[in-house]
């Protein structure tokens, strides 16, 4: 287990490696079940992002549903007995005996969360940052796997953000489970004191209502928390990423249950809120995500000044090989965010194989756009003419085909003699550009126009192949 380090990678499949009681405090965020699917839209400052702009790509999808995996894992449950889900699993199986999305949900999480019990200390805490759509189904596994007896709060964090309703009451709180793994836990509530109201500071100075020192104007930290805004879109601390959390709530959390070089660990860490707030103080962290775009944010982005050690994705030829084998579609991703401003599509949307997206910094809007494609089996000259094919119709002003090694064969050139070159300034692109992961590892970038960061809308500041510190993996 390798600390101070960001895993790329399902988080059940990561933490099945690690030794138990080995982690001090875990925060996870996971999705919710919330049925949507979490956007971040390209935009670029001059364009202002129209949401119409084809470069819409998904960051992460909340959407469950009954599947073959699903079965598979609520079978397995239901017949391990000393499951410590096994009770729970076999309940909701009760409830939804047709199987369902939630049930498909809950069956992931329980694995999932079965893992983290496992790993916690005994004088450690787990923090389940949840929403009501399945809280209460949650702190049901929860208690089973962690023990009501361990179950310390569900501190409701009240936000102004969102919508309002006339058909219900307007939603204004997330829910998370503070557990336990014993009686013996780290906690240091003298680190999170919070603020008086005015009132009772009020009332203190009447001698008949004194129940505290009107000097006092700090409190015991109680399980509702308004003191902490949700991220506006202006916030400062924003990166951008669908459903990042405020770093002051994470503070709080690690201050309160961990002390300084702890390790606190987040299996699904997003853009890494927790990863900094762990680094800031001074805790060792490791983060989790199954998401090649949220590793890059958090390495490109939030930590950027610190030389992240990076596990789970390759660092050769073979090992991108024998990714591409195992698991091709997160190699796509992972493969098309090597050039930085492509951003991956997460999920398989029916779009002609385009794998990823990025815009041209400063080009006219209607030439800004170059697709990706990925192939990491053996390329073929069909899928090659039809991705030809999105570039020749004027889907995309550059389109890069990415593969393993080096192709090169007389239709492979034809092709590109055919789709043509674009002038972006003074200079001439290829509109059809072939890229190799073998390139990747030799440090080597496609040759193409500046391209704009995928949610800032901000140039990379030269052309791509000068940014050497992107290319490190
Ligand atoms: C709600 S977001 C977390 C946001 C995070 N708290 C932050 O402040 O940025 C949930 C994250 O879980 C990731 N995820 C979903 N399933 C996962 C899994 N099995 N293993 C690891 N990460 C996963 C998604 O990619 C997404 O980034």
């Amino acid at each position: 287990m390798k600390k101070n380090t960001l895993f790329y990678g399902d988080c059940l499949e990561v933490m099945r490696k690690w030794d138990d009681n080995s982690v001090d405090l875990i925060y996870l965020d996971p999705p919710f079940n919330s049925k949507a699917n979490y956007n971040t839209l390209f935009g670029t400052q001059s364009n202002g992002g129209d949401k119409n702009d084809l470069a819409q790509l998904t960051a992460f999808t909340d959407t469950w549903e009954w599947d073959g995996d699903a079965e598979k894992r609520v079978d397995l449950i239901n017949s391990a007995i000393a499951h410590p889900a096994h009770r729970a699993i076999r309940a909701f199986k009760e409830i939804y005996p047709d199987g369902s999305g939630m049930l498909s949900y809950l069956s992931y999480m329980a694995e999932r969360i079965a893992a983290m019990h496992r790993l916690l200390k005994c004088t450690g805490s787990i923090y389940l940052h949840c929403d009501p759509t399945a809280s209460h189904y949650l702190k049901i596994i929860m208690d089973e796997v962690f023990g009501k007896g361990n179950f310390r709060n569900e501190i409701i964090w009240h936000y102004q953000t969102g919508g309002a309703s006339k058909r219900h009451y307007a939603k204004k709180h997330d829910a998370i489970l503070f557990y336990s793994k014993t009686d013996h836990y780290t906690f240091n509530p003298q680190n999170v004191m919070m603020e008086r109201a005015e009132k009772s500071l009020e009332r203190a100075k009447n001698p008949k209502g004194a129940r505290i020192d009107a000097s006092d104007t700090t409190k015991l930290p109680v399980n509702v928390w308004v003191d902490i805004q949700a991220l506006n879109p202006m916030a400062k601390e924003r990166l951008g990423y669908p459903t990042q959390k405020p770093l002051a709530l994470l503070k709080r959390i690690v201050m309160a249950s961990s002390n300084e070089g702890d390790l606190v660990l987040d299996p699904f860490c997003g853009c890494g809120t927790t990863i900094e707030a762990a680094h800031s103080l001074k805790r060792d962290w490791i983060g989790i995500d199954i998401s090649a775009y949220a590793i890059e944010v958090v390495r490109r982005e939030r930590m950027k000044d610190l030389d992240i050690e990076l596990a789970g994705v390759p660092k050769d030829l073979k090992g991108a090989t024998d990714f591409a084998e195992r698991n091709p579609f997160d190699f796509e991703k992972w493969a098309v965010t090597r050039i930085p401003g492509f951003a991956p599509n997460t999920v398989q949307r029916g779009d002609g194989g385009i794998d990823g997206r990025a815009l041209i910094y400063g080009a006219a809007k209607e030439e800004h756009l170059c697709i990706a494609q990925v192939k990491g089996g053996k390329p073929n000259i069909d899928s090659l003419r039809a991705f030809f094919g999105m570039i020749a119709g004027g889907k995309a002003a550059i389109g890069v085909f990415i593969t393993l090694e080096k192709w090169d064969t007389s239709s492979v050139r034809k092709c590109i003699a055919q789709a043509g070159t674009l002038h972006v300034g003074a200079k001439e692109y290829s509109r059809l550009i072939m890229y190799t992961i073998d390139e990747h590892f030799q440090g080597i970038l496609p040759n193409m126009p500046a391209l704009a960061h995928p949610r800032t809308g901000q140039a990379f500041h030269e052309a791509v192949p000068s940014q050497p510190s992107l290319l490190n993996q």
